[in-house]
């Protein structure tokens, strides 16, 4: 794919568009050649970006990274990556990536900085979210138990603890200390040792200390300056705590109101919002999915599409593309072109089906239902379209597509009415098609 053969402008975003896992990490990986600074804008290290990309050591090697906080663009050399005032981060998940990086010798320091604004997830946050998923029992989100829910619960609640906190220790810790003596009495089942992780904190500081900064106002004056930016979205508009199938969502925005909010840029500024989509649906945890397959089809699709967790490693279910979910994220997101992932995993069903709407006790839906009650009685509109039972994943432009698999996508992008922009076709970078 070629750099020149696209232009999002100067501040440019990229978004899931349905239940996350979508290959964002792949897009941006691609776009990142061209921008100067990458920057997460919400979640935390409930995402898992896979990315195969030349090795840094040897580029005759293809390696795989899996990313969770930091954004995947960071393999180019000479970016700047930003964790946004919108993020939750647990300190020890972070520097693990860091480590992990500098294995094959690309050192952040200098070039990542953490909004002095972004919350803090402790190790106590992950045991809450274990004891509030069991107390929930099937009612569960299958949360990826990162500690997400609970920190964000801190946050809103008023007794976070952020990161800017960090530049004075002392006042740091006793804020630690009376939010978790909080948190005691609200969990009775909570056992922690938190003078254990405020001294593990405490050994983390000197290195810690000169990657937090004011974000926001490095990204305004970088912008004024002419430095591009990259947004790099994480999860999917359908795990929205807003506009996601509550209440089986993550608990932030990873929608594109969440990219002004989770970086402090003016809605105004942001040039283009790539929205991610596969070409067909997958979800990883608890909660409605109407297009969902239990059969032979939807494990075939599983396995040619290797749809398992990048972070908690469980089988993602899978299911026929939803226009409904697609069309809904355009709307919501204000996209301005699509990326359409991973053509390649239908190449060899001989007939897929797309769902086109929705009905509920007879009546045509204009949207997404907005309880979770009304998807047992939803019936689901569905056409159904030849396969091309030809390998997609060497073609480089979309006339070199089989003729079914360009009917294919531009019955997509008429449904979900937005452009498809880009098509993957595989997972290396050079199995990207630009339209
Ligand atoms: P993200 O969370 O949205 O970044 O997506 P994940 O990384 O969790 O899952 C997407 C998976 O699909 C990753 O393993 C990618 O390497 C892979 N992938 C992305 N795009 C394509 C594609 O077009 N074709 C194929 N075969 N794999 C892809
Ligand atoms: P990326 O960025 C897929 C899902 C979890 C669970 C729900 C709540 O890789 O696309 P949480 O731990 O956030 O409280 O879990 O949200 N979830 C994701 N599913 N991809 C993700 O991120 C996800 N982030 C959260 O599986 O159902
Ligand atoms: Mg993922």
């Amino acid at each position: 794919m070629n750099a020149d053969s696209y232009n999002l402008g100067n501040i440019a975003a990229v978004i899931g568009t349905q239940w996350g896992d979508e290959g964002k990490g792949k897009l941006v990986d691609i776009l990142s050649e061209k921008y100067d600074i990458i920057a997460r804008a919400t979640g935390g290290a409930n995402a898992g970006h896979t990315i195969y990309v030349p090795n840094p050591l040897n580029p005759e090697e293809t390696s795989k990274f899996v990313f969770h906080l930091v954004p995947s663009g960071i393999i180019h050399e000479g970016k700047i990556a930003v964790i946004g005032n919108g993020l939750v981060v647990h300190l020890p998940s972070l520097l693990e990536e860091l480590d992990t990086l500098k294995e094959y010798k690309i050192d952040l320091t200098g070039k990542l900085f953490i909004s002095d604004r972004a919350h803090i997830v402790f190790d106590y946050h992950k045991k809450i979210d274990g004891l509030e998923e069991e107390q929930k029992g099937d009612k569960k989100v299958g949360t990826t138990l990162r500690g997400i829910g609970p920190a964000y619960q801190d946050k809103i609640a008023r007794r976070g603890v952020r990161f800017g906190e960090l530049l004075d220790f002392d006042k740091f810790s006793e804020h630690v200390r009376s939010t978790f003596v909080q948190l005691q009495r609200m969990h009775k089942d909570l056992k922690h040792d938190i003078e254990k992780e405020l001294e593990e904190i405490r050994k983390m500081l000197g290195f810690l200390r000169p990657f937090i900064a004011d974000t926001a106002l490095y990204l305004h004056k970088a912008a004024k300056e002419g430095k591009t930016i990259l947004i790099a979205g994480a999860n999917g508009t359908h795990l929205d705590i807003d506009h996601g199938t509550y209440p089986f969502v993550t608990s932030s925005n990873p929608t594109s109101g969440g990219l002004h909010t989770g970086l402090g840029i003016g809605a105004n500024k942001i040039s283009s919002i790539v929205g991610i989509m596969k070409a067909y649906t997958t979800r990883v945890g608890g909660g409605v999915f109407p297009t969902e397959l239990h059969d032979e089809v939807g494990e075939a699709i599983r396995q040619k599409g290797g749809e398992f967790g990048a972070t908690t490693g469980r089988p993602r279910r899978c299911g026929w593309f939803d226009a409904v979910v697609g069309k809904y994220a355009v709307m919501i997101n204000g996209l301005t072109s699509v990326n359409l992932t991973k053509l390649d995993i239908l190449d060899d069903l001989e007939k897929i089906k797309i769902c086109t709407g929705y009905k509920y006790k007879g009546n045509k839906l204009e949207s997404m239902p907005p309880t979770i009650s009304m998807y047992e009685n939803l019936e689901l509109e569905y056409i159904e379209m030849d396969g091309w039972l030809e390998d997609t994943s060497k073609a480089k432009t979309f006339d070199e597509l089989p003729e079914n698999a360009k009917k294919y996508v531009l019955k997509l992008e008429e449904l979900v009415q937005c452009p498809v922009q880009f098509i993957g076709v595989g997972m290396r970078r050079d199995q990207m098609i630009v339209r």
